[in-house]
């Protein structure tokens, strides 16, 4: 349990360097299992999920020396195929140990995944495709169980570009027998990472970015080498919004701008700068609304940026409509930005909000996070607010995906403090 206490009203002025991304460096983890040298990763972030993802990996039998944000992993002598439910059910991102594991170990025992209760998170299109391989799967209890001789390449059309099941596929085909292909694959920025990643181990992965990925099986990986986990865009686009909503100005200096979604900064009207990995903001006096939002598969507006869009829209200068497509259940903040007097109108689907942007939020000290980027989107709402505010994230939300955020903020000058139980 973590309690958080904002005092706002302060500019968010500033430099700062942006950590590794989690949602690269959790399927770059458990792609290290295909591997029989020792791989060397730079940039890890000092984030919970990682914590977790470690355990499994200890677990498994892998060995690990862990410096900061440097990991040394060896899985030469992995002697296990079993991801234990209290793990599996902390993070969604535990799905994708099937395809790896059962590539390295034709055998897998998992518990169905957790991660942030963001509505119905099926693993149909993770299934099927592995069963579309190769692999038998069986239901027992809330075990899953998967076995297989050697996975097979095939052709695959995901029926929606899911991150996940293109990361679990392409985990999966690396040693295969043959070529697999993936129709509809999804797009993200981390997928592109993933393929960068197997291809410096060795692995024949090809389109990661475009939405046809093919991957050619090969008999076995076993590479020393080093990979350098790329920035967080996520976290990036958050310490935008804090400065946009605080009428500042942020330099980020190690980004690819190209994977943030400046245009919706410009359309709030601040000003944006890009030079080569760098990004400068600086907010408008008032922010402008946003006539219509919605979420998507990338390079569509992030879902993991909505609940930030959310917090600032609330202070806009006029109505904005966020539409959800993705998670059947991310409106929860609205809840808690009703709190603190935010007009906000929720459709009846749960879809749709409208915001008719406020000026005079009032403060809270009963806050509560219901998921990692919702937590975030409370955290900067109250950097606007004159006043404290007190953020309980009772689950530790916030640490899941955020090295510490009281440190980054606190050096773009806001006032922070945190209260760890
Ligand atoms: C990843 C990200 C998460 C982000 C999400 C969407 C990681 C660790 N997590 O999650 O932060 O919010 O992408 O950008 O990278 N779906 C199915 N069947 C499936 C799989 C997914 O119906 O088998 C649906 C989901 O219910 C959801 C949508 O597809 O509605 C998106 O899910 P997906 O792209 O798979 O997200 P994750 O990989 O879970």
């Amino acid at each position: 349990m973590t309690k958080y206490f904002i005092k706002g009203g302060k500019k968010i002025c500033g430099e700062i360097k942006i950590q590794g991304a989690k949602n690269s460096v959790l399927p770059i983890l458990a792609a290290c299992i295909l591997n029989y040298g020792e791989i060397t990763l730079k940039n890890c972030p000092e984030i919970s999920d990682v914590d977790n993802t470690l355990k499994i990996l200890e677990l498994l039998g892998c060995k690990i020396i862990r410096e900061k944000n440097i990991l040394i992993i060896n899985s030469r002598n992995l002697d296990s195929s079993n991801i234990p439910e209290n793990l599996a059910c902390e993070m969604r991102s535990s799905i994708v140990f099937m395809g790896s594991l059962l590539s390295r170990n034709k055998k897998v025992i998992i518990t169905k995944p957790g991660g942030c209760k963001l509505g119905d998170r099926p693993i149909d299109l993770h299934i099927d495709a592995l069963i579309k391989m190769g692999a038998n799967i069986k239901f027992i209890e809330n075990k899953i169980i998967c076995v297989c001789d050697k996975l097979k390449g095939c052709v695959i059309n995901l029926k929606f570009a899911s991150v996940g099941a293109t990361q679990n596929i392409i985990l999966a085909a690396c040693l295969a027998n043959g070529m697999t292909k993936i129709i509809n694959a999804a797009r993200e920025p981390e997928i592109i990472d993933l393929q960068n990643f197997l291809v410096k181990m060795g692995a024949k992965v090809y389109g990661a970015g475009t939405n046809e990925i093919y991957i050619f099986g090969v008999k076995n990986l076993s590479k020393n080498f080093e990979y350098k986990i790329m920035p967080d865009r996520i976290i990036a686009s958050s310490y935008l919004v804090a400065s946009a909503i605080t009428k500042g100005d942020i330099l980020i200096n190690n980004i690819t701008p190209a994977h943030l979604p400046l245009n919706y900064f410009l359309k709030i009207g601040c000003m944006v700068k890009i030079h080569k990995n760098k990004v400068f903001l600086q907010a408008p006096e008032n922010i402008k609304p946003i006539d219509y939002l919605e979420t998507d598969v990338y390079p569509g507006f992030p879902t993991d940026l909505q609940s930030q869009f959310l917090s600032l829209l609330s202070v806009a200068n006029g109505k904005s409509i966020i539409k959800e497509k993705i998670f059947n259940e991310r409106y929860k903040n609205i809840f808690e930005l009703k709190k603190i007097n935010a007009d906000i109108k929720i459709s009846e689907d749960k879809k749709k909000f409208i915001i008719n942007g406020v000026k005079n939020l009032k403060s809270s000290n009963n806050l509560i996070t219901h998921d990692l980027r919702g937590g975030v989107g409370l955290v900067l709402v109250s950097l606007f607010i004159k006043g404290e505010c007190v953020i309980n994230d009772e689950k530790d939300f916030i640490k899941r995906g955020h090295e510490n955020i009281v440190r980054d903020l606190n050096k773009l000058s806001a006032d922070i403090k945190i209260l760890d139980k």
